[in-house]
Parts: structure tokens; sequence; C-alpha cells
């Protein structure tokens, strides 16, 4: 038997997943007690949370904390949670659902559900085979997958083993003709459409992850990410803090892709966006890792939603994890929604099959919700699904 945490909490007959007892002072080696690359038995895992609790067994503890972290005090990390718990949802009864049809379509892509997997930077930090696995795992539950610039694995190999559509996502550098080149082989390579993320000209005060020493080891070597200082500073990171709307002009010129804007909250913007020909705009705060105490992205969503008024798809993500606040996104208008965190967390949890199981309960939860609140198509998903008090 290895001596990773978990098998040792079993030979103690400790509960599974249990994450408080101490590094037993006499185990051989303190670094594999604190990553085990064992995978978890996803026959234990039920929904999204069990998967963030024994996630925690899977990983070292930088990397939990790299994942789980908000910025300071993480209040917009507790807000998207909170501000979802608050919408309530109204039922209508007595309407067919014997067939649930969660089909949407997004930029001409065809999709079987409005569950996209966001983009999440480092992959290799929570399963050694970093993106692949998460590919794979995307693929095997028809997801699409958005990949971050800041992948530990090159496009051209993510696309060699992808089934399923995929993304890209781009954090803007002060170098012209390497954003140009990177967003061309992004294209070359058969990425749908382009996020470009706008919430962060700095990273946010990300005070846990300081304290967790957070740092990529020195043999993961990101191949888009240059120019920024994070790996060598381990906190400050400098984009190109000049980017501005006339930017986005010479993105056009660049790419026959969709472009979308990531980390829109202000309505103003959605507004700009659509003036500066963004294909679609992404409501989300980074999960709370940016500006802490802006407010939770459900809470912005109808507003952003109005103003927009159906010119372009509104994405949203932050804090989403259950079925029901698929449900709620969409109905306070949303095309579809975005998962984060828990998705690093399966992948922790069991590689490609962990991305898959999370994406599957996902799924499966929001059928569940669409039916039990008489819901038989997205189309008939609007703000008659909320209880208005
Ligand atoms: C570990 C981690 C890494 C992230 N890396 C990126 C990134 O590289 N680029 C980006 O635009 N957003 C990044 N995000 C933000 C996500 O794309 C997304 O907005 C957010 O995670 C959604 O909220 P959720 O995690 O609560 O589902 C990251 C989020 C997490 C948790």
């Amino acid at each position: 038997m290895k001596y990773t945490r978990r098998n040792l909490l079993k030979s103690m007959g400790a509960l599974a997943g249990a994450s408080v007892l101490p590094v037993s002072a006499d185990a051989k080696s303190p670094q594999v007690l604190q990553f085990s690359h064992d995978p978890a038995n996803l026959d234990e895992i039920i929904n999204l949370y069990d998967f963030e609790k024994i996630a925690q067994n899977h990983m070292s503890h930088m990397a939990y904390e790299f994942v789980a972290s908000g910025a300071a005090d993480e209040f917009t990390v507790k807000w998207n949670r909170e501000a979802l718990d608050k919408v309530k949802l109204q039922t209508s009864v007595l309407n067919d659902v014997s067939k649930i049809d969660t089909k949407i379509s997004l930029f001409g892509l065809d999709l079987p559900y409005p569950i996209l997997i966001a983009p999440t930077a480092f992959h290799k930090l929570m399963h050694p085979q970093g993106e692949l696995a998460t590919a794979r795992g995307a693929g095997a539950a028809s997801a699409l997958y958005c990949v971050s610039s800041f992948t530990t694995t090159p496009i051209e190999d993510i696309a060699k083993v992808a089934t399923g559509p995929l993304w890209f996502q781009l954090y803007v550098v002060d170098d012209r003709s390497f954003v140009k080149d990177l967003v061309q082989k992004v294209e070359a390579q058969g990425c749908k459409a382009l996020c470009i993320t706008v919430d962060t000209p700095v990273s946010g005060v990300r005070n846990r992850q300081q304290k967790a020493g957070f740092k990529l080891p020195d043999d993961l070597k990101p191949p888009y990410m240059i120019d920024t200082g994070f790996a060598a500073k381990g906190q400050a990171l400098q984009f190109k803090k000049a980017l501005t709307w006339k930017d986005l002009e010479w993105f056009r010129s660049i790419t026959k892709l969709p472009v979308l804007l990531k980390g829109i909250l202000n309505p103003d913007d959605a507004e700009k966006a659509i003036q500066s020909g963004a294909s679609g705009v992404i409501v989300s705060n980074h999960s709370g890792r940016n500006l802490d105490t802006v407010p939770a992205t459900i809470e912005v969503l109808p507003k952003i939603a109005a103003k927009v008024n159906k010119r372009i798809p509104v994405l949203m993500d932050g804090g989403i994890r259950r079925g029901t606040d698929v449900l709620k996104a969409l109905a306070l208008g949303a095309n579809a929604v975005l998962v984060g965190k828990p998705v690093c967390f399966g992948l922790a949890c069991g590689g490609a099959d962990g991305v898959t199981k999370t994406m599957n309960i996902l799924r499966k939860e929001f059928e569940y919700a669409m039916a039990l609140s008489g819901k038989a198509s997205i189309a008939s998903i609007d703000a008659s699904a909320i209880w208005q008090g």
C-alpha cells in the first residue's frame, strides 16, 4: 500500500474524506502524504460539494488553496453562492415533461446542454495528465471546454485528444505579435471561439494563495504564459494594463472567430461590448478571485441581460454547483453557464473520469430541475421559473 494520506486515513478506520487529521510524524514521505495521485473512489461522490471535500485529499495544500480560494476577504466568493441560494424557483405543474430537451446553439455550435467548462489555469497542478485529462473528460461528457491561456499543455496536444468542441481564453499581454500568433494558432487548431478575459489587468489580492506559498514548480512551464512575471514573483500578475475598447477592432482584424468578453459586470460595459463588435459577453467575477466585494454574478445577470436584450448571447459563471443554479441563471437571462472550480476538483479526484462525472452530475441535476419546475425545453425557461414572492 502506498503511504498516501488517503490510505493512512483508511487504515486508521477514519472516515473517507476527513481532512483534519494531522500528518503522522513517522510518515515516510511528507510530500507524498500531501499529494496523492491515486484516483478517488468516484462512486462515493454524489454531488459537486462531495468533489470539493474529497479533492482536498488528492491535491497538495498549495494546489487546493489555489483552486478553492478567492481574493482578500472572499466576500464575493461567499456572495456568489448566497445570492444563488436566495433565488427561489416557481413550479408550474401538469406540463408534459416526459421529454426534456436541453439542447442549445451557440455561435453556430450545437451543444447538448448549456453548461460549459470555464477556463482555469495550471491543470497539471491538479492532475499529472493536466489539460489532456480535462479534454478527454469533457469529450466523454459532451461538454464544451474553454482552454485557459495558462494551460500547462500546448493547444496542439489538447486538440489531438479532444472529442468535443474547444474554445480558447486569452489573457492579452503587451507583445502583440505573440498574441496574434497565439490567436491564429488556436484558430488553426480548431478552437471555435475566443474569450478575452477583461477583468484582470492585474491579479487580485490573493491572500490565501500567498499564505499557501503559491509558486509554480520549476519544471512546470505553461507554454503561453509569457511576460507576466507571475511565476517569478508568485503573486504580481502583470497583463496588458492599457488594453482598451479600441483593441477589440484589432482582434476582429486578426481572427474570424467569435470574440466573447469575459468578466463583464457593468451593464454599460455590456453595451460597449456590443458597440465594439463583441459576439458575446460572459458575466463573471472570476469566481471572486479578483476584485473582492463586487456583487454576485446572479445578481448582476438580469441587469446585463436587460441591457443586451438578446442582441448577443450572455453567458454567466460564478458559484454554479447545482442543476437548480443552472435553471436560475437561464431564467434570469443567461444563454449558458460555465463552471470552473468544480471541474478542477473533479480533475483532482479522478482525472478525465472525474471531469466527466462532474459534468454529468450537473447536467442530470439540471434535467431534474427542468422536469420538476415544469419546463421541458430551454426555450420555455424564462422569468416564470422564478418565484416573485
Ligand atoms: C483555479 C482557477 C483558475 C482560473 N484560471 C482562469 C484563467 O486562467 N483564465 C480566466 O479567464 N479565468 C480563470 N478562472 C476563472 C474561471 O474561468 C471562472 O470565471 C470561474 O472559475 C467560475 O466560477 P466557479 O469557479 O465558481 O464556477 C479561474 C478560476 C479558478 C477557480
